[in-house]
């Protein structure tokens, strides 16, 4: 009993109480908080993933722009009737090039991190401009007007430069190149193709939108067809199992 009664004087003294459980929270925190400065990297590394290109993160910036965040997650978990039903579970390296990430909170709709090749771009313009005339009983919003608007891309050199600002690996080629890259995404025969794919690897070229304007479409539509496409599921192999 000797113990319990030692204990007591804590138990019985406010400040002294206070002062050794500060002590004991700090222990625990240490223990967790600590090891993190030393581990190189907390992201496993994965081969496949690469910045967006410009005309995805302009895409990238429409889907946070009309909020379709709010009712789409883009994190599969690792349960079965999830993998089931998109694929693999999402890595945390398919979003270390999001900032902000978008993995979402709710999901009205259903998951979108692997959205990428599901349907055709001309699906997607379809049922972005009017969900319900493909899945009758949607009740996702209409976007046509995504198809009228023409993609103003004139911060495109400052908004890679922001994201390399936040950890984003962009090269100086690839800033100073944002512009024509972007142009060159959307058509699969003009003259910047060769330097567009040295720099991004595994890219869609083509015209998204099927018209000949540069619209918001194109570059939501890019963006939605390049997701949970980069990483090779074939290959892959977590660290854990090799
Ligand atoms: C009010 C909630 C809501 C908002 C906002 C919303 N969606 Fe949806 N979305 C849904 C629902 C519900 C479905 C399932 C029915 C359907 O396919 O239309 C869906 C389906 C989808 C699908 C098909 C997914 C699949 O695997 O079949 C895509 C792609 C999509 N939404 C993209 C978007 C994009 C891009 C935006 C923003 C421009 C957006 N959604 C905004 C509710 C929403």
């Amino acid at each position: 009993m000797a113990f319990l009664d030692r204990h007591k004087i804590l138990e019985k003294n406010a400040t002294l109480l206070l002062i050794a459980s500060l002590v004991v929270v700090s222990i625990g925190g240490i223990v967790e908080i600590a090891p993190l400065f030393y581990l190189e990297n907390t992201i496993e590394k994965v081969k496949g993933m690469r910045p967006y290109t410009p005309l995805e993160l302009k895409g990238r910036d429409i889907y946070i722009r009309e909020g379709c965040y709010t009712c789409h997650s883009q994190q599969i978990r690792p349960l079965r009737d999830e993998i089931e039903r998109y694929g693999h579970y999402s890595l945390a390296a398919e979003s270390m090039y999001d900032h902000p990430f978008q993995w979402g909170s709710k999901r009205t709709g259903p998951d979108l991190a692997r959205v990428g090749g599901r349907y055709s771009d001309e699906w997607h313009v379809v049922h972005l401009e009017n969900p319900q005339s493909v899945v009758p009983e949607s009740i996702m919003p209409k976007y046509a007007f995504l198809s009228q608007t023409e993609l103003d891309y004139s911060d495109i050199e400052a908004l890679l430069k922001t994201h390399r600002l936040v950890g984003v690996p962009y090269s100086d080629a690839m800033i100073a190149n944002a512009e024509a890259d972007l142009l060159a995404q959307l058509d699969p025969y003009a003259d910047g193709i060769e330097g567009l794919t040295a720099r991004y690897e595994n890219i869609s070229i083509r015209n998204f939108d099927a018209t000949p304007r540069i619209t918001e479409m194109d570059a939501l539509v890019a963006y939605l067809q390049m997701l949970g496409t980069l990483v090779d599921f074939s290959t892959f192999v977590p660290d854990a199992e090799r």
